[in-house]
Parts: structure tokens; C-alpha cells; sequence
């Protein structure tokens, strides 16, 4: 049922998403420079919403544009009516519906569709996750300095001791490749079906990653905050691999890079 609720909410915002492929849309700025929302994302997040409450009118729900709506239940559904807003607003095909489901805390189903490749990823908790109903897995790369990674940077810069250039420049200086997609949602998708072998972000809100979590731990890998601690979606920090890398990612996170590398 929960499964069923997610899904509906997922189509019905490709849909709307999708109805603005050839007519133009308001773009506005939120906070920060160049953080912009549009009118879509408020289209997109209006029908999630008419979904979960029509089926759930008890759970609460966490929603990047709307925020919190507090009720006395042990569900909340945390939403980002599209991920990759800055891609979308100049039509650059990587965004996704991000949604998960939360249960006395602990994320129990997750959903990440990307509208334009029509890539539905969802992961249930204990029952695994899938592309487009097809089981995936994470890499199996065992190093760092062969894995591809990914990672996003915030909209106002945090200028702090291992900033988010700092740990981006370590990689790069050394060779390993990596990419900046603008959607923390995907990066985290694409971790879980083993096309990057890892990914950190300094700076994410629950919305990003609360889905993408589930996805990767589901896929057999591994997710935590950027000492390598137990993760929250409510803390800033991420990191989020195949598993293999993970320990080895952290160190290179916090700046204790090997020796030969
Ligand atoms: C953003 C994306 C981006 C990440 C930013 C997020 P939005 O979300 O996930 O990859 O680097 O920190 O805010 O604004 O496009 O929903
Ligand atoms: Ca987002
Ligand atoms: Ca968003």
C-alpha cells in the first residue's frame, strides 16, 4: 500500500514535470546565489502532496518547498519535488522526484525517478532495491584511486577547514575522477546501481538524500556522515559508497590520504 501510494506520487509528478517540456515556466531564487525554484517544482510537489493525503491523510510530511506539516503519526513521508532544480530550470535532463518514507525514524521505502531517462529506482527496507523493477547492485571497485566518484557543492559556500574545494581539490590534484551532476538524489541513485563508486557532499537537507540513503544501503553498500559515523538525513554531511571504499573514502574525506597515492 505504501509502495502503491509512492509510485502514484512518483508518475503523477513525472507527468506534471514533464507537461512543461515545451512551454515555458517562472524561475525564482530562493536563499543563497543562484538557488532558484520554479513554478514546477511547486507543480510537482502540489500533486505528491494530493497523493499522500488522499491515502494517508494521518502521516506527516517534510517537503523542500512547503516544509513541515506536523501530525500525530509515526510516518512521514520527506519529499524534493525535483532534485537537480538548477539542471531542470535550464533543461538539462538530470533531475528526479525524490521521496522517502519514515518509520519511527528509520527510512523504510524509498523512490528516485529521473522523468527524462525514465529510470525509476526504489528500494523497500530488507527487500533490496531496483531499477525500473530489475534488482541492482553497488560497484565492486576496491580503491580509491581507481573508483569514479561524485559529488555536489551547496549554494553558499562553505568557506571552513576541509571545504568542499579543499576535499575536491585533493581528488583532482591525484587524478580520480570526479563528477559534479548538480542532483544529490541521483549521485546517490547512481551509487546504488554501480555506475560511481562513490560519492560525498558536504551540505545536503533531509529531502536530498533521505530516499537515496535507503537505495544505496539496500544495494549493498554503505552511507555515513563525513567522519565515517553513523548517518542522518538531518546532519549536513554525507558519504556514501559501494561499501569496499568506504573506510578509505573517509580518510581521503578528511584529509589522511596514502602515501602512494
Ligand atoms: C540540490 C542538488 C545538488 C546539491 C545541492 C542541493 P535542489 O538540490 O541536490 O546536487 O549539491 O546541495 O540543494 O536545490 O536542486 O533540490
Ligand atoms: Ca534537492
Ligand atoms: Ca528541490
Amino acid at each position: 500500500m505504501f509502495k502503491n501510494t509512492l509510485l502514484q506520487a512518483l508518475e503523477e509528478a513525472a507527468k506534471e514535470i514533464r507537461r512543461f517540456d515545451e512551454i515555458d515556466f517562472q524561475i525564482s531564487e530562493k536563499e543563497g546565489v543562484n538557488n532558484l525554484v520554479t513554478e514546477v517544482d511547486h507543480a510537482s510537489e502540489k500533486v505528491i502532496i494530493d497523493v499522500i493525503k488522499t491515502n494517508f491523510p494521518e502521516h506527516q510530511i517534510l517537503s523542500e518547498e512547503i516544509g513541515e506539516l506536523v501530525q500525530d503519526s509515526q510516518y512521514k513521508w520527506i519529499i524534493d519535488p525535483i532534485d537537480g532544480t538548477v539542471n531542470f530550470a535550464h533543461r538539462i535532463p538530470i533531475c528526479a522526484i525524490s521521496i522517502g518514507l519514515e518509520h519511527n525514524g528509520e527510512i523504510i521505502l524509498g523512490g528516485i525517478y529521473n522523468p527524462y531517462l525514465n529510470e525509476m529506482f526504489l528500494a523497500e527496507r530488507g527487500k533490496g532495491a531496483t531499477l525500473n523493477d530489475k534488482p541492482i547492485h553497488v560497484s565492486k571497485k576496491a580503491s580509491v584511486a581507481k573508483a569514479c566518484l561524485v559529488t555536489g557543492f551547496p549554494y553558499t559556500y562553505l568557506d571552513e577547514p576541509n571545504g568542499p574545494l579543499e576535499v575536491f581539490d585533493r581528488f583532482i590534484r591525484r587524478g580520480v575522477p570526479v563528477r559534479r551532476l548538480g542532483s544529490a538524489a541521483i549521485d546517490l541513485a547512481w551509487v546504488a546501481c554501480g555506475r560511481f563508486d562513490g560519492f560525498y557532499e558536504h551540505k545536503l537537507q533531509a529531502w536530498d538524500s533521505a530516499a537515496g540513503w535507503l537505495l544505496v544501503e539496500e544495494a549493498g553498500g554503505k552511507v555515513s556522515n563525513l567522519k565515517g559515523e553513523r548517518y542522518s538525513p538531518y546532519h549536513p554531511g554525507i558519504i556514501a559508497t559501494n561499501g569496499v571504499i568506504h573506510d578509505e573514502l573517509t580518510e581521503w574525506v578528511k584529509g589522511n590520504i596514502p602515501q602512494q597515492s
